[in-house]
């Protein structure tokens, strides 16, 4: 038998996963690992906690399973991605990783844009430069701690560090590279001028590859710290978000993912480089060769329904969980009490500020249109149509740009709700499926080694053996319902925008007198 170990470097713990070559699960093994803010805003992780969890995480799974090392025909890595870690010329680790959730750059984004240019920075890039991303991280490094930058030799990603690890070589791959702001998206290579314009020596970069291809093999060093046997070839892998869709089978034009985690990613394979002009989307390369990928992230998706649990619907969900059920399940029926449009109450769910379509960190959170007519269970269905018109923004961008729309694959938390999963494929417009898979971005790695090691043909082939959908709900008559309010809940954001910075200014004042 042939095994594929997928590895997911994830932002709370290292996860590693085994399949058989048709897919099936054998097992899986997580090991945890702290962030730290040293700082508001702030959010690093020591690297050599990702390799120790990793580690670990491996052994464990060899020997919960029992399977031999020598029957393991490939590695996937995947991992968070637009972390920053320095290494010098022996490879030790300068400083804690910045990671993507780390808010500290925005003083470097606006002076990097200034300097180089918003169109030449897109035409470079196909994103505008966010302070997740790697490249502002850098430039604050360099102001900031110019004893570290000196020693400098080694730029990499959370999950290449873990490869410097295991195999010894300094490597990336296309869709993780995407999310620095130094890569030439289209042309799948490191961007020569990005990285002159900001006095980075190409030499300090990995070397890039594609998703599937054979980055190094397992080496003695990286052998004896996890059971693997020196010489099994570990591909490129993914970016979380890559190999993420790769495990859900979206590799072609028409079929989408949105994934409701506390986040919302909205996931388009495309077939060409077609960034969005003004940016909204994040335009990556795949983890499939030759094809590309349009993102949009909401930063409140999941995390709004949790919100209203926590701080409206207490009552129900705490009574659910002294009784042993799922706390979301009275507010679900909750809000299966409401008619679609709730009777014209609309939420908007920028609890976090947003990411797409409005990269906007002052924008809050709002219920508009409240009435004497409306309780709680208005309030709460209004939420979940909230997010979903939300996601839709990123669909509508994605059709604007020529993607076609036939199917939207949900995963994560928010679409074990059936009453959510109609409420989407109503706003949408559009059939709604989930899949078999749901190990997520690990899964996706495990697909890409074994495209590597020569167990499935390419991507498609992969998914094809191993990917099956098993739900599926069509949109009802509400969505006419909601084709007229999805206007109105556009209109907002763009009506609001003044008194969102307004306040942002008076709650400044009074946080600082406090
Ligand atoms: C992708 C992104 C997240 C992180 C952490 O752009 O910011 O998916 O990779 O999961």
């Amino acid at each position: 038998m042939t095994y594929l170990l997928g590895i997911d470097v994830g932002t709370s713990g290292s996860k590693a996963l085994l399949t058989d070559d048709a897919g099936a699960v054998l097992a899986t093994a997580t090991t945890a690992y702290p962030m730290f803010t040293p700082r508001p805003l702030w959010a690093e992780q020591n690297p050599d906690d990702w390799w120790t969890a990793t580690a670990t995480s491996i052994r464990q799974l060899l020997d919960q399973t029992g399977v031999q090392p020598g029957d393991i025909a490939g590695v996937g890595l995947t991992g968070q991605m637009h972390g920053l870690v320095l290494l010098d010329r022996d490879d030790q680790i300068l400083r804690p990783c910045i990671m993507w959730n780390d808010q500290r750059t925005a003083a470097q984004c606006a002076a990097l844009t200034r300097k180089i240019g918003s169109d030449r920075i897109l035409r470079l890039t196909g994103n505008p430069i966010l302070p997740g991303f790697t490249a502002p991280k850098i430039a604050w490094v360099r102001q900031h701690e110019p004893d570290v930058y000196v020693q400098v030799a080694h730029i990499l990603l959370p999950k290449d560090y873990v490869r410097l690890r295991l195999t010894g070589a300094h490597a990336t791959e296309v869709s993780d590279a995407s999310g620095t702001s130094l890569f030439d998206v289209g042309q799948r290579r490191w961007s020569e001028e990005m990285l002159a314009a900001m006095d980075i020596p190409i030499e300090w970069m990995p070397v890039c590859a594609e998703s599937p291809d054979v980055t190094a093999r397992i080496s003695e060093a990286g052998a004896a710290a996890t059971g693997l046997l020196a010489g099994t070839p570990v591909v490129g892998g993914g970016g979380d978000q890559a190999a993420q869709a790769v495990g859900t089978g979206i590799f072609r034009e028409g079929v989408i993912s949105v994934t409701v985690g506390t986040s919302g990613v909205v996931f388009a394979s495309t077939d060409t480089y077609r960034p969005e002009p003004e940016g909204r989307l994040h335009a990556f390369c795949h983890a499939v060769p030759g094809k590309w990928h349009l993102m949009g992230v909401m930063l409140s998706a999941g995390g709004s329904f949790r919100w209203f649990r926590d701080a409206l619907g207490e009552p129900e969900s705490g009574a659910a969980l002294k009784s042993g059920r799922d706390p979301y399940e009275p507010l679900v029926e909750l809000a299966a009490q409401a008619p679609a449009g709730c009777e014209g109450l609309l939420f908007l769910p920028y609890l976090t500020g947003e990411r797409t379509p409005h990269p906007d960190p002052e924008a809050r959170g709002v219920y508009f249109g409240l009435t004497l007519r409306h309780g709680k269970s208005h309030m709460v269905r209004a939420v979940l149509e909230g997010v979903s018109y939300g996601l839709k923004d990123s669909l509508e961008l994605m059709k604007d740009l020529g993607v076609p729309l036939e199917q939207v694959r949900g995963s994560g938390g928010g679409v074990r709700s059936a009453l959510w999963r109609q409420i989407l494929a109503d706003v949408f417009d559009t059939e709604l499926v989930t899949v078999n898979t749901t190990e997520g971005a690990a899964y996706g790695a495990a697909l890409l080694a074994g495209v590597g090691a020569g167990v499935y043909a390419d991507v498609p082939d992969a998914c094809a053996k191993t990917i099956t959908t098993v739900d599926q709900v069509v949109p009802g008559c509400d969505n006419v319902v909601y084709a007229d309010y999805y206007p109105l809940y556009r209109s907002l954001y763009p009506a609001l925008k003044p008194a969102f910075d307004a306040t942002a200014g008076v709650v400044a004042i009074h946080m600082s007198g406090s």
